[in-house]
């Protein structure tokens, strides 16, 4: 397996996704479409939709049954990182190599864009998988309770009030972690799954992938946290050194740089424990994971 090659079939296959599945940035009005095309088109590592195709693949799919799945969660994690940058949260002017939405057109702007990339999600898998109901049901509630109030937008909701905590301890920063960011990673591997598995009764993804999101989620955030302190932005694509500006409750705040990689490294060894004790061929979500901890942005 070329890892390289098949990272880039898979990314290919994303944005090509991303243009089928989202309005024309022409479409009325424009000036919301073309901000939530600036973002999704800007680029990006593109890892949760991968992890979507790829498990699906390892399940046996070889057509395009998970690519509007992909698309979804694509959506949801730019929305987040739209309203994430916005001055009321993290206040940040770059993002994937450009001015943020908010920067580049305004804040309201930049607040529908991310309400609308959301909203959207869910009426693509409502939608694309309309003739296969139970599916779609099993997709909404996927996404939906990682996205939601208690993981993704409760993990925001912590890490703010986390800022300029000088008592925050490892738990708390843990639930931030676990739920701001692996939330997601292991929303990809079970939608993957679970449109891997839609022909057979009950649709439910195999259980260790949620493990293996969990903990691939856990190492890619310190990870996040250890570039901050660590690269460039121009490597980044995103303002370096903020959360320590922000007085961010990170794990290098609290662990420090070495043993943040040490703790993420751990993170990243049960991510392939859990791997292995799956079916099929997992050479390319093996290096993906391995990939994603000693990536440099
Ligand atoms: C950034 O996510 C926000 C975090 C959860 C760390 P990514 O690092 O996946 O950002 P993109 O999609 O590659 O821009
Ligand atoms: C953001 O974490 C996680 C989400 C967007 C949900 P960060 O605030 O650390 O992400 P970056 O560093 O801005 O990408
Ligand atoms: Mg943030
Ligand atoms: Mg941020
Ligand atoms: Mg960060």
């Amino acid at each position: 397996m070329d890892f390289a090659l098949e990272l880039k079939r898979h990314v290919t296959r994303v944005e090509r996704g991303l243009d089928l599945h989202l309005p024309a940035a022409a479409t009325r009005p424009a000036r919301l479409h073309g901000a939530m095309r600036y973002s999704l088109e800007a680029g990006g590592k593109r890892v949760r939709p991968v992890l979507v195709l790829a498990t699906a693949e390892l399940c046996g799919l070889t057509g395009d049954e998970a690519l509007p799945a992909a698309v979804a969660i694509e959506c949801v994690h730019t929305y987040s990182l739209i309203h994430d940058d916005l001055p009321c949260m993290d206040n940040d002017d770059l993002r994937r190599g450009r001015p943020t939405v908010h920067k580049a057109y305004d804040e309201a702007t930049a607040l529908l864009a991310g309400d609308a990339l959301l909203t959207h999600a869910f009426a693509l898998l409502a939608t694309a998988y309309a003739t296969q109901p139970t599916l779609a049901h099993a997709l909404v509630c996927e996404l939906a309770d990682a996205a939601g109030s208690q993981r993704l937008i409760g993990g925001q909701m912590e890490d703010l009030l986390a800022e300029k905590k000088a008592d925050a301890t490892p738990a708390e920063l843990e639930f931030i972690h676990l739920n701001k960011t692996a939330a997601m990673l292991e929303a990809a591997l079970v939608l993957g799954g679970l449109v891997g598995v839609a022909g057979q009764t009950p649709v439910t993804a195999p259980a260790a992938l949620r493990q293996v999101g969990r903990h691939l989620g856990l190492a890619f955030q310190i990870m996040d946290d250890v570039l901050d302190a660590t690269a460039d932005s121009a490597t980044l694509g995103k303002t370096a050194g903020k959360d320590a500006k922000a007085d961010k409750t990170t794990y290098v705040k609290l662990h420090g740089v070495d043993a943040a990689r040490r703790i993420a490294q751990e993170h990243t060894d049960a991510a392939l424990t859990a791997l292995g004790t799956l079916p099929g061929d997992k050479s390319f979500l093996t290096a993906l994971v391995l990939a994603m901890a000693t990536r440099r942005s």
